[in-house]
């Protein structure tokens, strides 16, 4: 008979293939040029196991710019420096607009939604900037990335990040938007350039999956934040990982994710496991669209959905 681990891997086998030859794969970001010249034929799926397995497939060894994802990283750093004196600056409820959205900002007067939109992300990385320098503040965002994926070729891609600086008028609006509020302490500048670096970072599906270990306790070793934190962070992702897309998604698939516009997604399956999907095209939130489908499936596959009435089904 054989193993749940045969079977899971047969499945993630034919899963990859019918993904991988998928007509409708979404579109490629090309909002931030570095990310628009990438072949949207890619697909990448990552998972480890509480019992230490693991699964790679597809192009599980291809870099990609993991964006949003990094958002995660940066409020783990920015909750570990703080603690919960983060929420007076920067709220915990979901947003029903774009992640890019001036509207919200306004009517909450100054305060993000959440950390994972764009203007939240900002008040994270201006809190690690607090008595550091950017260089310092992406220094130990690498530094926070590596030791939790025990990897230390994770890196910046500095093209990626010029590249989105020349076109982030948007970005560049919120920052000044959050200044005007006095939610910035430090140059919206130095702000900006910091996390459209944190944003650049690249890393495969394999380290992406490691690097998540963390936040579904599978990871012995590190403990660089308190486990309230990183229910938190669960909390935050299953409500606004997907921005506006967050309720469909767990509709769809049911544990707490984050993605990127790199079209990567980070999923947390708490105490079970940790997972990386990677296809560049996007959905219409801006969400990858065959990461969503795997991970549906996959959730569909395994019962992981934390909202079945009797455990796993
Ligand atoms: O700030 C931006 O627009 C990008 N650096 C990150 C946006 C992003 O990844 C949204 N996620 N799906």
């Amino acid at each position: 008979m054989p193993s749940a681990e045969d079977t899971l891997s047969r499945f993630l086998a034919g899963l990859c293939e019918r993904l991988r030859s998928q007509p409708q794969r979404g579109a490629v970001a090309d909002y931030i040029p570095g990310l628009a010249r990438v072949d949207p034929s890619q697909f990448a799926i990552s998972v480890c196991l509480a019992n230490g397995q693991r699964f790679d497939l597809g192009d599980c060894d291809v870099p990609f710019s993991i964006q949003s994802v990094s958002k995660i990283f940066m409020l783990a750093i920015a909750l570990g420096r703080v603690g919960d004196q983060l929420w007076a600056r920067v709220g915990r409820e979901p947003s029903n607009r774009a992640f890019n959205s001036l509207v919200d900002l306004e009517f909450e007067g100054g305060i993000p939604r959440n950390p994972f939109v764009n203007a939240g992300a900002l008040v994270t990385t201006d809190v690690l900037l607090a008595g550091h320098s950017p260089k310092e503040a992406i220094a130990e965002v690498l530094r926070f990335v590596r030791a939790a994926a025990m990897d230390d070729g994770i890196f910046v891609n500095p093209d990626v990040a010029r590249s989105e600086s020349e076109t982030a008028h948007r970005n560049r609006a919120l920052a000044h938007f959050l200044a005007s509020y006095g939610n910035l302490h430090r140059s919206s500048d130095l702000v900006l350039g910091t996390y459209f670096h944190s944003c650049a970072i690249e890393m495969t599906s394999k380290q992406l999956a490691n690097s998540g270990r963390f936040l579904a306790g599978l990871h012995s070793t590190f403990d660089a934040i308190g486990s309230n934190h990183v229910r938190s962070i669960n909390a935050l992702m299953l409500l606004a990982g997907h921005y506006n897309g967050s309720g469909e998604f767990a509709h769809r698939v049911g544990f707490p994710a984050k993605s990127g516009v790199g079209g990567g997604i980070l999923a947390i399956v708490p105490g079970k496991a940790s997972i990386a999907v990677w296809s560049p095209g996007l959905n219409q939130f801006g969400n990858s669209l065959l990461g969503t489908l795997a991970l549906e499936e996959l959730s569909q596959f395994t019962g992981w959905s934390l909202f079945n009435a009797n455990g796993a089904s």
